[in-house]
């Protein structure tokens, strides 16, 4: 099977499988991820706002509009990278993921990740970043890369070599001079691993 057609079958099973159904009763679209599915950087969110439910995109709104820019900063398009988030559906008045949410979500997201096959993943926020490195702490750790091996198949023992570089979530940035200023420099460390 193609990417395209194993990612659309893995978002089908999520809808059919009822996943997270709380959430997906208050949901209106499911946002599963969008951008280059071969691309060699994946953004992992944490959860859709509004404007995502709304438009079943991720990061379309105040805080999409951040990362568009912290990209161009690095020369780099929505086209050059895949964005998703840990949970799929907003949770309700844009609260942050339960324990139970995001570890629903993380088998699919594992998948997911799979299928793009990355070569850095940049998880945005401490949501995304303790699904992969738990108990640690985004401010001492953002913008440090870490290569990881990202497990593919326990039965068969494959691993995956992946860089993780936890970043702040552009959402904090937003009315917080100092994080944006962190966000923007932690940024330029993503041309470096792409050269
Ligand atoms: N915040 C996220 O974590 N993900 C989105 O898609 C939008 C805002």
């Amino acid at each position: 099977m193609q990417k395209e057609e194993m990612l659309k079958s893995l978002k089908q099973e999520i809808i059919q499988d009822n996943v997270c159904l709380k959430l997906k009763e208050g949901a209106t679209n499911l946002v599963f991820g969008s951008g280059n599915i071969n691309a060699q950087i994946m953004f992992i969110g944490e959860a859709p706002g509004k404007n995502e439910d709304l438009s079943g995109e991720p990061f379309v709104g105040a805080a999409g509009k951040l990362l568009n820019e912290l990209l161009e900063s690095v020369k780099l398009t929505r086209e050059d990278v895949y964005i998703t988030n840990i949970v799929k559906y907003r949770p309700p008045q844009n609260r942050d993921p339960l324990p139970e949410e995001k570890e629903q979500f993380l088998p699919f997201l594992r998948r997911q990740i799979e299928i793009i096959s990355p070569k850095i993943i940049i998880t945005l926020g401490r949501h995304s970043m303790n699904c992969f490195l738990p108990g640690e702490q985004i401010s001492k750790i953002h913008g440090i890369p870490r290569k990881m091996k990202f497990v593919l198949d326990h039965l068969k023992k494959s691993y995956k070599e992946v860089v993780f570089i936890p970043f702040f979530h552009p959402a904090a940035a937003l009315y917080n001079g100092s994080l944006r200023k962190s966000l923007f420099l932690d940024f330029k460390i993503v041309s470096k691993y792409l050269n």
